[in-house]
């Protein structure tokens, strides 16, 4: 069966840019409901694990640049069907071949500057570590403070990882 929750980020460049709110908009029409949510800033090392799949691709060493230039806002959303459903939502990685009314058709502005990034598994697949050690749909869990630990967000630690917060400037 499909899981009901998945991971989503949105990039420094929608965030950044004032995006975040008509995203999560969007999202929440789409029927997803946020189950965490903070925002932060990114390391080389977090953005490299995350994106580690990629690490071969021409466009790695400017994706991770690009995902540690500013905050961005993780979420765990839930939804049935959530993983493909997210991915119908966002639109495709290139917003010039994005469907009308998708995230990235609205938002996006390039290929590489694509607004949200959205998991395409809930399950931990081997060569997966990276990006599945931040995807918290591959938890059967249904506790946000096991998503949290599996996102490596941060976590809920003080008890504070459940709201959304921003970090100190
Ligand atoms: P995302 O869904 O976050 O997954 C990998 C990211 O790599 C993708 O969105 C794009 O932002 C970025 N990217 C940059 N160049 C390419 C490319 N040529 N093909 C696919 N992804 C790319």
């Amino acid at each position: 069966m499909a899981g009901n929750r998945t991971l989503t980020i949105i990039k420094p460049d929608a965030f950044n840019s004032g995006k975040a709110g008509l995203i999560v908009a969007l999202l929440e029409k789409a029927g997803f409901r946020i189950v965490a949510s903070r925002v932060m800033q990114l390391t080389e090392k977090q953005a490299g694990a995350f994106y580690a799949v990629h690490r071969e691709r021409p466009f790695f060493t400017p994706l991770v640049r690009f995902m540690t230039s500013g905050k961005c806002m993780p979420m765990v959303l839930e939804r049935a069907d959530a993983v493909a459903s997210l991915r119908k939502t966002i639109g495709a990685t290139d917003p010039a071949e994005a469907e009308a009314g998708t995230v990235r058709k609205l938002y996006a502005e390039s290929k590489e500057r694509n607004a949200i990034h959205a998991s395409d598994s809930d399950r931990m697949r081997s060569g997966r570590r990276g990006s599945s050690s931040l995807n918290p749909s591959s938890s059967k869990s249904r506790n946000c403070k096991d998503d949290y630990r599996r996102a490596a967000l941060g976590g809920p630690a003080g008890g504070r990882g459940l709201e959304l917060h921003h970090d100190r400037p």
